[in-house]
Parts: structure tokens; sequence; C-alpha cells
């Protein structure tokens, strides 16, 4: 299998884990974070989104113990933290709030009858946290990973990111889509995957290995409001379908509405949810025909389905900030990039460019200053590549 992480990291984690247990750990997995290139907000209407693996991820080093305690060290953090198998709870102490998502993992193994073994293990991760490139679907899914290896079984990619997903949701109290643990468990190099979230399928497309770059703009700006506004967003879209279903009864999501029959009864929503509405199907369609775009090697237009969906998130979702729109001019002033937008839930977080290659180190000097500017704060950039999803590498 393709190994994306480079061994300095596993080396590293290796011997950490000897320095802290006195033996070789007999476990080591990987989950990487993600980069959504367009299908923003779709994923909790049973439409389509078009992400890619990136090639930073959570490494978990690990060894079965034979009693039930999971014993965890975070090299981030310079934390430890131990909790039981029986009865799993959130951590109590703020500092070890990260082992919330391996006890998440270990709560829903036990709810779906796979009594995990206890174990000692180690945490390292460079999925940058709050970011929006999800560490935490990482950290899930490796923790995933680690509680099957341990256990000498092996859980299907679609399976776990399921498992994932409804640990964050039912655990740690986040009532997120799909998109992040799928893609975490799924990616595969150099694609992105066009997954549909009501069929939980998905098409691995090949991105342009040469000429074009994938660059993330972290805008810094911490995601504050992000939680409680994305409940909101969710419970709008019910409220559109609940209304839609009076002229269109054999609906269950939006993504069952055309851009035409939207249109149609556009005047019976009121003016908010008309626009969440309208935002959700036009990205659909966006999603779809970028696709098709980019397997015809038309990266422009791929490009400029780019932009529009971050004006639709812009003015119709309302997800984003001054910060990701100050990320989004400085990086479209630059010649070479093909298009930029918003990526993941909004409210801060990154930015995604499609970037010509010759044009990366431009970007890269130019757009922090630019951002600087406008906003007061440090643009950190990262070009990225494709990488494979969650893998055990020992
Ligand atoms: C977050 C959620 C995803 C998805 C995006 C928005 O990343 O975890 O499920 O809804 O926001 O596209």
């Amino acid at each position: 299998m393709a190994m994306d992480t480079p061994s300095p990291k596993i080396n590293e984690i290796e011997r950490r884990f000897m320095e802290l247990y006195g033996s070789a750990p007999t476990i080591v997995v990987r989950a990487p974070g993600r980069v959504n290139l367009i299908g923003e907000h779709t994923d909790y209407n049973d439409g389509f989104v078009f992400p890619a693996a990136i090639d930073r991820d959570v490494l978990i080093a690990a060894s079965p113990r034979p009693d039930r305690q999971v014993r965890a060290f975070a090299l981030n953090f310079n934390q430890s933290s131990t909790f039981s198998l029986q009865g799993v709870q959130p951590a109590t102490d703020g500092r070890e709030r990260w082992s919330n998502y391996l006890r998440a993992m270990a709560w829903i193994f036990q709810e779906e009858g796979m009594s995990p073994q206890g174990m000692n293990c180690v945490v390292l991760g460079d999925v940058p946290l709050g970011a929006g490139l999800s560490s935490s679907a990482a950290m899930l899914v490796a923790s995933g990973l680690a509680f099957a290896a341990g256990l000498g079984i092996e859980v299907e990619g679609v399976r776990l990111a399921l498992l994932a997903q409804k640990a964050e949701q039912q655990f740690v109290g986040v009532n997120v889509g799909i998109m992040d643990q799928f893609i975490s468990a799924l990616g595969q190099k150099d694609h992105a995957l066009l997954i549909d979230t009501r069929a939980l399928t998905y098409e691995a497309v090949p991105l342009p290995q040469s000429g074009v770059s994938i660059v993330i703009a972290d805008t810094n700006k911490k995601r504050g409001l992000v939680d409680s506004e994305y409940n909101t967003r969710r419970a709008e879209c019910e409220r559109a379908v609940e209304i839609l279903q009076q002229f269109l009864p054999g609906i269950t999501a939006l993504r069952d509405v055309s851009l035409a029959e939207f249109e149609q009864y556009a005047d019976r929503l009121p003016e908010v949810i008309c626009r969440r509405a309208r935002h959700v199907i036009s990205e659909d369609d966006r999603t779809l025909r970028s696709v098709t775009a980019l397997k015809a090697g038309d990266i422009a237009r791929f490009g400029e389905l780019m932009n529009a969906s971050h004006e639709s998130l812009k003015n119709d979702y309302q997800v984003s900030c001054k910060e990701l729109d100050a990320m989004v001019a400085a990086a479209r002033a630059i010649e070479g990039v093909y298009g930029a937008r918003m990526t993941g839930a909004g409210f801060g977080g990154c930015t995604v460019s499609l970037v010509r290659t010759e044009a990366v180190e431009t970007f890269l000097r130019e757009v922090p200053p630019r951002y600087k500017q406008a906003t007061g704060l440090n643009a950190t950039i990262y070009a990225t590549t494709a990488s494979q999803g969650a893998q055990r590498i020992k």
C-alpha cells in the first residue's frame, strides 16, 4: 500500500513510545486531515462533496494491555490521559480534551458490541488544530483503526467513517455530516473523492499531477461561532425541505430538489430559508459540474466554480467572515490562481486555492502581506498534495 507518512514521524513516535512504555509498539496507524475542494454544507443535505485527504495526519502508536485501561500520551500537548473502558466518560480536565476523540471511539466500539482491548498509546499529529482541516476526524479515524488493530479485526472504510461520525455526534456532541470522517478513512493518493453522501458511495477522480497545485491558506481566525451557527444552518435546511414538501411531496432532503424546481417555488420560502436552500441546491450542481470539468482537463472552469461556491457561501449561506473573504481576495489577485474559496464549515479556518504550480512562489510571497494589511493577522500557507486515507502502518 502507498505510504504517505514520511518515516521521520514514524521513527519519532516509535522512539517516544519506547521511552514511555519500555517496549516497541505493536501497532502504528495514521489518518489524514482533509481539504474540501468544492461541495460545502451539502453533506447533511444528502448531497455531493469533493474533498481530498491531505499530507498531514494523526499518528497513533499502540500496544494492547492485559487490563481494560487506556493510557494515552499526546506528544503535541506533552500531556497524558488515562481512562477505563468500563463506562467510558469524557475527560473532566480541560487539558485532556484531546483524549475525548480516543474515548469517543472506545465508547462507540462498545456501543456496537466490539469490546475494545485496553492499550498504551502515543499520539502525534501535524494537522493544524481548529483550522477547519479536520484534525478531529483524523483523530477519531486513527483511534478507530488503533482499537480495531488491538482487537485483531479490520473495520471497512465506510463503516469506520460512520462509527467516527456517530462518535463525534453522540459522544463529543457536535452534529457533523459524514464528509470529514469519510475522506480521512477512504482518501486516495493523488485523487479527490466525489462522495455521494446519501448512497455513501464515491468515485476517485485523479487530480492533475503536474502544473496545478492545491494551496491551503489558514486565516488564523479561530472559528468561534461555528458550532451554534452550524446547527442553525442544519435546522434551516430542514425547514426548507418541510416547506418544499408541500409542492414536491417526494423529496426528503435538499439533494432531491433540482435548480429548476427550486426557482419555481423559491418565492414560497421565507427569505433566509430561501437563501440557504439556494446555496445547497446550487452547490450540489456546481460540485457535479466541477468534477465534469476536471475530468475534461478544464481547470479554468473548475476554478470558476470554486469562486462561485465562495460567493454563494458568503452571500446566501452566510458562513464566511471578513478574514476568509480577505484571504480569497488576496489569492484571486495572484496571476495563475484558477479559483479560491473558503473550505470547511466557515467562520474562520482556511481557504483553498487551485494555483498554477509556477505561481505558487508568488502566492507564498504576496498573499500573506496582503492578508495582513487587510486583517492585521498572519496567514499560514501550506501547499499540499492529495494523500492516502487511513492506514495501519504496523
Ligand atoms: C464540517 C463538518 C462537515 C461538513 C462541513 C461543511 O467540516 O464536519 O460534515 O458539513 O463542515 O461542508
